[in-house]
């Protein structure tokens, strides 16, 4: 009997095991590396079941008899149920389930030409918010907690020749072990909200690997299917690199001497990279630089780097949190256009293609995951949910050039507990990957009015987050609290922003206005560029998103700070004053 359900006694080894915590761990993901998958997006059955009965009644092990031939009584059905798309968020979907906060089971049929001791198949599930158990043709293939990485299932001991039966239950109840925990300043969407594939591989493959370029080498550590061993090449085309490498026990390394372009937000330079083993070939396309903090200056490969643009969220009017090609798009050119080089993607991992768009036009990035305010930082199941959202974000992402920064947290108050649990996840974050900065939305102390936080210690960037000329009314305070400090790390102002509502126009300096909004921003860079240990902004932030915190009649459920309505299109005062105060702060 687990703590979660007490009818886990009454069933069979797959039941329990789905209330069980055997969650998919990072170490079972794989980087699709350009291999094609059968794609099982798509319309899927979908139906609420807010008191888990699927999984009571174990709705996965029911066969797809039609209901004339039932001979005992049923409740679930998949062909009587509502069909969705997936990716989405059913919260979107109808309106009736705007605000639903429980269990759902998704179910699709795909056919398959069955098992084959010579080929892996992994289903990879782009992301699930919040918890997911996957069952397929009855057997229960394993569990995910976090609502925004991706994890992976092997499928092969599962499949059947012919039609094959995926069922996924997915949950997004607010708790207060989870990361986040139940009180959060966005959106509680809920869902398949990211692609869903089957990857049909050779037995033995690449799972993933990181390929970073330091010291004048490129580093190649590869991670292949279990036990896998041979000879393997590495080749780097454009560079003239095709060297042989040796697999075993499932790994392979090399270092390879190599004078790549650099990529730069200015020159996005990318290469192709492929790694063949056996039948298996690994692509991916990446771009070579190095990250580092000098005293209070951030450098990109050795040179002063200013972070400047805006934070955002996966968020949108239409779709919920997800979101295409042409929305990511359009985040990047925003920033261009804002005259920026960054943009941190709050407050948890955000699409992969993000990473890979902004890779090839140049945008820097801060990525995080939600240790989001309060936190259950004394509880070690929450700690290790923290730490495998951080390590899949990390092996997600090992590659991406955009990627500067890892956000370990956001405005936590401090306790031992929480320090504790945060410098941990900081360390396991460089340990994962020494080549990126580290940083967080640090505190401020109030008594000595200075920016102080314990946790900077094991911070390689301080994020600052301020709303002085907002929530603390008058600007000046920035300045005090800049001359009072003395970091001796780069601080990054992480968020500093002010609502407006579109259209609304007003010179008496009223909240809420185009105008207030927009000399909010011209107050807050006159002062940030006088400071010497400020290496950036970013805006709060890019578009208005959805918060059911917020609710005056300018709010009406949404988080007003976007320099752009939630259309995404319309453009508020602040963005033109942004981009004109910015301009020459180099
Ligand atoms: C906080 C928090 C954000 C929030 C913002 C705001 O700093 O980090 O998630 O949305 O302030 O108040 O708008």
């Amino acid at each position: 009997m687990t703590a979660e359900d007490p009818f886990a006694h009454l069933h069979d080894e797959d039941y329990a095991r789905a209330f069980s915590r055997d969650w998919t761990a990072w170490r079972d993901l794989l980087d699709p590396g350009g291999r094609a998958c059968l794609p099982l997006d798509g319309d899927w059955a979908f139906t609420l079941d807010p008191f888990d009965e699927g999984l009571r009644q174990r709705w996965y092990a029911l066969d797809d008899a039609a209901p004339e031939t039932w001979t005992v009584p049923r409740d679930y059905d998949p062909g009587g149920a509502h069909t969705v798309p997936v990716p989405s968020c059913w919260n979107v979907l109808k309106p009736e389930w705007t605000h639903y906060e429980g269990a759902v089971w998704y179910a699709r049929e795909f056919v398959h030409p069955g098992p084959d001791r010579d080929r892996a198949a992994i289903l990879r599930f782009g992301a699930a918010n919040y918890a997911a158990r996957v069952f397929l043709n009855g057997v229960f293939l394993g569990a995910h907690r976090g609502g925004s990485t991706p994890f992976c299932l092997d499928a092969a001991r599962a499949l059947r020749r012919g039609a094959n039966r995926l069922m996924v239950h997915v949950e997004n109840r607010r708790r207060d072990d989870r990361v986040p925990m139940s009180h959060f300043d966005w959106f509680n969407y809920g869902g398949l909200h990211r692609c869903v594939g089957l990857y049909d591989l050779p037995a033995h493959h690449v799972r993933r690997a990181c390929v970073r370029w330091r010291d004048g080498a490129i580093e190649v550590d590869a991670v292949l299917s279990p036990e896998a061993s041979g000879s393997m090449r590495f080749r780097v085309p454009a560079l003239g690199v095709d060297a042989p490498m040796a697999a075993s026990n499932g790994g392979a390394r090399a270092r390879i001497p190599a004078a790549p372009e650099l990529w730069s937000p200015e020159r996005p330079k990318l290469y192709d990279v492929e790694i063949a083993f056996g039948e298996d070939v690994f692509r991916d396309r990446i771009g070579f630089r190095t990250l580092a903090v000098d005293g209070t200056r951030i450098l990109l490969n050795g040179a002063p780097i200013r972070l400047k643009g805006a934070c955002v969220h996966e968020d949108d009017a239409v779709r919920g949190r997800c979101t295409d090609d042409a929305d990511i798009d359009r985040r990047l050119r925003h920033v261009k256009e804002l005259g920026g080089n960054f943009l941190r993607l709050s407050h948890y991992p955000h699409d992969e293609r993000v990473a890979r768009r902004a890779d090839a036009v140049g945008v820097l990035l801060w990525a995080e995951i939600p240790v989001y305010w309060a936190i259950d930082f004394a509880n070690p199941d929450t700690y290790a949910d923290a730490e495998n959202q951080m390590l899949e974000l990390v092996a997600r992402d090992a590659n991406r050039a955009s990627v500067a920064l890892w956000g370990v947290g956001n405005e936590n108050a401090d306790t031992d507990a929480r320090f504790a649990f945060m410098a941990r996840l900081a360390e396991a974050a460089r340990r994962a990957d020494p080549t990126r900065l580290v940083s967080a939305a640090c505190l401020v102390n109030r008594e000595k009015f200075r920016i102080e936080d314990r946790l900077a210690a094991v911070l390689d960037v301080v994020g600052l987050n301020e709303y002085f000329g907002w929530y603390e009314a008058d600007p000046r305070d920035l300045r005090r609290l800049l001359a009072n400090s003395d970091p001796g790390k780069p601080v990054l102002v992480s968020e500093t922003g002010a609502d407006a509502l579109a259209g609304l126009r007003a010179n008496d300096g009223r909240l809420f206005s185009e105008e207030k909004q927009a000399g909010f921003y011209v107050d807050q860079v006159a002062i940030l560029r006088e400071c010497a240990y400020v290496q950036g902004l970013a805006a709060w932030l890019l578009y208005d998103f959805r918060s059911e915190r917020r609710q005056t009649r300018f709010q009406r459920g949404w988080n007003r700070k976007g320099l752009i309505a939630e259309d995404k299109t319309t453009r508020k005062l602040a963005f033109g004053a942004l981009r004109d105060a910015w301009a020459d702060w180099r």
